[in-house]
């Protein structure tokens, strides 16, 4: 399919008045979109980018891992934070703190089906209780910034509630839903259910988004037409392979796979400590190897690197021979 059509398909949106650059966004991901990554697939095309989720309660420890978690500065343009939590007066509270003065959209975590949270009452638990899910909502408006919810469609197949769920959202102020196709107990398996997101769509006037699966150009066309979003989040698959926000949206790569990758450490260098750099790094650029044959034992020196002079080096030796 040539740009053209991608590009019909998708392009800038508006979510809340404001204008995002493109449908296509990048979910959160704890331990992985951190602000470099956030601007690289920018870059990339992706209309915006999330922090991984961040506890609201927390946020009142000001501590280093909740500022590396909201470190972002006036290189990214759109920003955008995922809080997670249970209680809407704490919300209230984080989202008309200081510490998130910067960010443009909150948006509130309603789908993580790890466990503990669900023990807490945060994540998925809300789909279960969706008056205080309401509260919530309505706190964070409070702020006035643009709020979005990230949800799943129930907690099982026979507690779907996503139709009420969605209403809810809208009636309480949400500016857009991005659906996770999945049930909490599917946790991260298993085909989204394509028609659940488009009862979602179907029910309500605000922008929906749809996640799950997509790691493809095919299965994000499969995916808009199937359910007939406004839009779709990348997750799992956006950062093994963040190529694809500029296959699906048109926007020209300037960087090489290494160009990136160094990139990447420049500015995680700038912003974080070593430890914070290395771990990230790596995971990035064990994913860039991926599909590169003959790098096993890059990997294994990759995993030894000691410091950040010495992972660039061996970046710059990697690609230079594997292209
Ligand atoms: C390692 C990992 C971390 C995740 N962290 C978050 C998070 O912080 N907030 C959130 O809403 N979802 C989180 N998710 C869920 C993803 O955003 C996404 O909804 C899910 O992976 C389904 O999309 P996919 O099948 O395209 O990966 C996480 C998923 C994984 C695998």
């Amino acid at each position: 399919m040539d740009n053209a059509i991608n590009n019909k398909i998708f392009g800038p949106v508006m979510i809340g008045g404001i204008k995002f650059s493109s449908n296509v966004l990048m979910a959160p991901l704890a331990g992985y979109t951190c602000f470099p990554f956030r601007l690289m697939v920018k870059e990339l095309g992706a209309g915006s980018a999330y922090t991984e989720m961040v506890s609201a309660d927390a946020l009142k420890y000001n501590d280093r891992a909740t500022h590396n978690l909201l470190y972002t500065d006036d290189r990214e343009k759109l920003k955008c934070v995922q809080l997670l939590g249970a209680v809407p007066e704490t919300f209230e509270k984080a989202a008309k703190s200081g510490l998130l003065e910067k960010f443009d959209v909150i948006d509130i975590n309603m789908g993580c089906p790890v466990p503990n949270v669900i023990k807490s009452g945060e994540g998925c638990a809300l789909m279960d209780d969706i008056p205080r899910a309401s509260k919530i909502i309505e706190a964070c408006k409070r702020s006035g910034k643009v709020v979005s919810i990230k949800c799943r469609v129930g907690m099982n197949k026979k507690r779907i509630v996503i139709e009420e769920f969605a209403r809810m959202c809208e009636v309480s102020g949400a500016d857009m839903i991005t659906v996770h196709g999945r049930t909490r107990d599917m946790m991260y398996d298993g085909e989204p259910l394509f028609d659940l997101i488009k009862l979602a769509k179907d029910s309500v006037n605000i922008p929906v988004f749809a996640n799950g699966g997509i790691d493809s150009k095919e299965k994000a066309y499969e995916m808009m037409r199937q359910t007939g979003a406004d839009g779709i989040m990348l997750a799992r698959y956006g950062f093994e392979n963040p190529i694809l926000f500029s296959e699906l949206t048109g926007r020209e790569i300037t960087d090489t796979k290494a160009g990136l990758l160094l990139k990447q450490l420049d500015i995680a260098n700038e912003c974080f400590d070593e430890l914070y750099v290395l771990t990230y790094v790596k995971k990035l650029a064990s994913y860039f190897m991926k599909k590169m044959p003959g790098t096993k034992q890059y990997k294994l020196e990759l995993y030894k690197c000691g410091s950040v002079s010495e992972l660039r080096k061996l970046i710059e030796e990697i690609f230079r021979v594997n292209g």
